[in-house]
């Protein structure tokens, strides 16, 4: 059916869409880098970070709201509760939804109120030090993300038939080393 397909590849465009969290810490690890730098420089970075925010929010309603469509056209909403997958995605999506929330309710708003106290060429050493908890609170959240985004695309691979269980068992390992390895470093060569 048309109208199927067609939200199939908007469910997938918009699961791609939600790569944030990747290239957010791609632009943190940058930032530490870049090292001492003018005030702006910090202003730009976080208008950056705070606007991929309101973006994942759009890609993430979209995903929740074709893949509720999907269940329903593909079948019956039940299979909600009797497709183990089906559950565990859409919990996986509402727990990404809700650590977005923390991101963009919380923690962000209190960067940028400590930023706005800022003037003068450089963030002033008290600020920076109270900036800095809430960046690495972020920069966890965000490999969390990342980590679960990975596993939700695993399991959207799984929906009408499982993988053989060990290549589950050992991608899942490979998300998280990837994720661990995103939090750590640059990756200048995508997966290292
Ligand atoms: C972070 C959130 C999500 C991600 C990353 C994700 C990812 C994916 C991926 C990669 C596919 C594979 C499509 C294919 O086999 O060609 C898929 C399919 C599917 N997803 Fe999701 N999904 C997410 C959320 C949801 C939610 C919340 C639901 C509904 C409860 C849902 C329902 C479906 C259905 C029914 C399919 C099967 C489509 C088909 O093959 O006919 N997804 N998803």
């Amino acid at each position: 059916m048309g109208l199927y397909q067609f939200l199939k590849f908007l469910h997938i465009l918009a699961v791609v869409f939600m790569a944030a969290p990747l290239y957010n810490l791609i632009v943190v690890n940058e930032r530490v880098r870049f090292g001492k730098a003018h005030l702006q420089v910090d202003q730009y970075f976080e208008n950056i970070i705070r606007g991929n925010s309101t973006r994942c929010y759009i890609f993430q309603l979209t995903a929740l709201v074709t893949g509720l469509l999907l269940v329903g056209l593909g079948g019956s909403w039940l299979s909600l509760f009797t497709n183990w997958v089906l559950l565990a995605k859409l919990l996986l999506l509402l727990v990404l939804m809700g650590l977005l929330s923390v991101v963009h309710f919380s923690i962000q708003p209190r960067i940028d109120r400590l930023l706005s106290r800022a003037d003068g060429e450089t963030i002033p050493q008290p600020i920076a030090a109270e900036i800095a908890p809430l960046r690495l609170r972020r920069k966890r959240l965000a490999s969390v993300c990342l980590f679960l985004v990975i596993i939700t695309v695993l399991l959207g691979l799984q929906v009408f038939s499982a993988f053989w269980a060990p290549l589950t068992v050992v991608l899942v390992v490979l998300a998280a080393l990837f994720a661990w390895r995103v939090y750590k470093t640059p990756v200048p060569y995508g997966w290292a």
